[in-house]
């Protein structure tokens, strides 16, 4: 049987409508969820949206809808966005469904049970657009220490979940496993930021408050707060509680990726949620970077977003995909705009990328009448071509491996560049002048270029890749150990030349 691969994004919030930065967490995890695939992986791949808490709450009141309208007219905008850039999510999880409010109710049961859970005093503030509760003693004034924003003074009967209890034993796990937290600079982050005193974790909220939420078992006063009911969608969602058998098999989840924003949650109070339970950590956590504009996050609740949508109407869901993928590193911070898009959209995809299929398939039509040719003997310099072709899996799959995916793209890019120097150098319109044998080696060896380069950007521009493979008359099914074989265009078959895949934008 295939290995398993479970890989998750955060529940996106949904107070309003998505935007560049959650369509890049979903755009990260769809390319690594297709590159596991075409390795032979079982994959599953769980996104969805995080429904219930004040924020939500406050937002479907400025809209005059009940919360339950306002997320349900919502939710479809993000599966749309999700539709629009191929996002192939083998499960969307929403968590006002029951199969996830089952499983907190069951978690908050047992932890209560085990009296990890416990009824206090809660006295602090309260930022809703992070949904953080911060104590006195976290803070100097009263502004988010995370966000920056005002807090909400609040002194009220709560739940409490013992944090503190299992601080030493996080600390110790983080520092012993240093791959759990990536990038590793946050492993430091997270081992400093532990150095304080971790104090137990407010997990209610009274429903003089707020009604929207899930309710406590053991209280009829109060609902669960939000980020303990969302953090647990990652084991709700493989059939914690529910479905032993799925859960036995999908668990571990191997990365949990999120942005820098949530990694507390993420790396303090969801591997002690676990623990209090029993079960085994994730394999890691990877924080990626965030998307600025006006030199601060792009967020909803600031209102500085550029609309995703717009962005691939205009350009195309690959070229977007491309851009967000290709233009920083998996943990760096970026800024978007509209030119830098164009720019890579002209240089990389409509020069490199596309000029090199163009002028491939319109040399196979114009020499050869769209038919493939058998290759003759090889040059020392079309043998050095299909070297570096069958080699680029190393480094391909070394570097997504680590996650690495711009330098995997730059990777594949070395190719294309390769095989556009190897047309001007090798002059096929000469060679076809001079009836030399050698052109239908350079064009079978572009074409098998373009095989492997289209396998190779499959998880990134899966529209692309196979728009790629239908011109170039090939089936779509290809696995990861056709990268290292050469040969697999059969000569005689016949390509459909297309219009070019990437225009040049002006
Ligand atoms: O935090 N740049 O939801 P959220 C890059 N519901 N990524 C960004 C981004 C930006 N400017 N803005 C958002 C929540 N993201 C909780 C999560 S998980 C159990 C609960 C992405 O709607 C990034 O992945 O605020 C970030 O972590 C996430 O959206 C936050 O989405
Ligand atoms: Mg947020």
């Amino acid at each position: 049987m295939a290995d398993k691969f479970y890989i998750t994004t955060p529940l996106y919030y949904v107070n309003a409508s998505p935007h560049i930065g959650h369509s890049y967490t979903n755009i990260i995890v769809d390319s690594i969820a297709r590159f596991k695939r075409l390795k032979g992986l079982e994959v599953f791949f769980l996104t969805g949206t995080d429904e219930h808490g004040l924020k939500v709450k406050q937002a479907s009141e400025a809209n005059n809808l009940n919360p339950k309208e306002f997320v349900d007219r919502l939710v479809p905008q993000f599966k749309a966005l999700w539709e629009k850039l191929n996002i192939s999510y083998d499960d969307f999880i929403r968590t006002t469904e029951d199969r996830h409010k089952e499983t907190v109710r069951k978690i908050l049961g047992i932890l209560y049970e085990k009296g990890d859970i416990y009824l206090g005093d809660y006295r602090g503030f309260y930022c809703t657009p992070c949904e953080t509760f911060w104590t006195n003693m976290q803070l100097k004034e009263k502004i988010c220490p995370e966000c920056k924003r005002p807090l909400e003074e609040i002194s009220e009967k709560n739940y409490f979940f013992k944090l503190s209890k299992y601080q030493g034993w996080l600390i110790e796990y983080i520092s012993e496993n240093p791959k759990f937290i990536q990038p590793s600079f946050r492993t430091n982050e997270v081992l400093a930021f532990l150095k304080e005193p971790l104090g137990d974790l407010c997990i209610s909220r009274p429903i003089s408050r707020l009604t929207w939420g899930i309710p406590l078992p053991f209280s009829d006063d109060h609902v669960t707060y939000v980020w303990f009911d969302a953090l647990i969608n990652y084991a709700s969602g493989a059939g914690f509680l529910t479905d032993t058998a799925r859960f036995s098999k999908l668990w571990p989840a191997d990365i949990h990726m999120i942005g820098k924003d949530i990694l507390r949650p993420h790396c303090v109070y969801w591997p002690i949620m676990l623990k209090a339970l029993e079960v085994d950590m994730p394999r890691m956590v990877f924080a990626h970077g965030w998307w600025l504009e006006g030199g601060e996050k792009m967020s909803k609740s600031r209102g500085n977003i550029i609309d995703p949508v717009y962005m691939i109407d205009k350009y195309g869901a690959d070229a977007y995909r491309y851009f967000l993928l290709r233009e920083v590193s998996l943990g760096s911070d970026g800024v978007f705009s509209e030119h830098k898009l164009k720019t890579r959209i002209n240089s990389d995809l409509a020069n490199d990328l596309g000029n090199l299929l163009n002028r491939t398939l319109g040399m196979v039509e114009l020499y050869f009448g769209s038919r493939l040719p058998y290759p003759d003997k090889y040059s020392d310099y079309d043998a050095t071509l299909k070297e570096h072709a069958i080699t680029i899996w190393k480094g391909y799959d070394a570097l997504m491996e680590d996650l690495k995916l711009n330098e995997a793209i730059a990777h594949i890019w070395e190719l294309i560049n390769f095989a556009n120097k190897y047309i001007e150098e090798s002059k096929p319109w000469i060679l076809a002048k001079q009836k030399d044998k050698r052109l239908n080696t350079v064009i079978y060896n572009l074409v098998e270029v373009l095989r492997i380069a289209g396998i190779s950007i499959w998880p990134f521009m899966p529209v692309t890749a196979e728009s790629i493979f239908g011109q170039l008359g090939l089936e779509k099914k290809f696995r990861f150990s056709d990268l290292k074989e050469w040969g697999l265009s059969k000569p005689g078959v016949s390509v459909n030349k297309g219009n070019p895949i990437f225009p040049r934008i002006e």
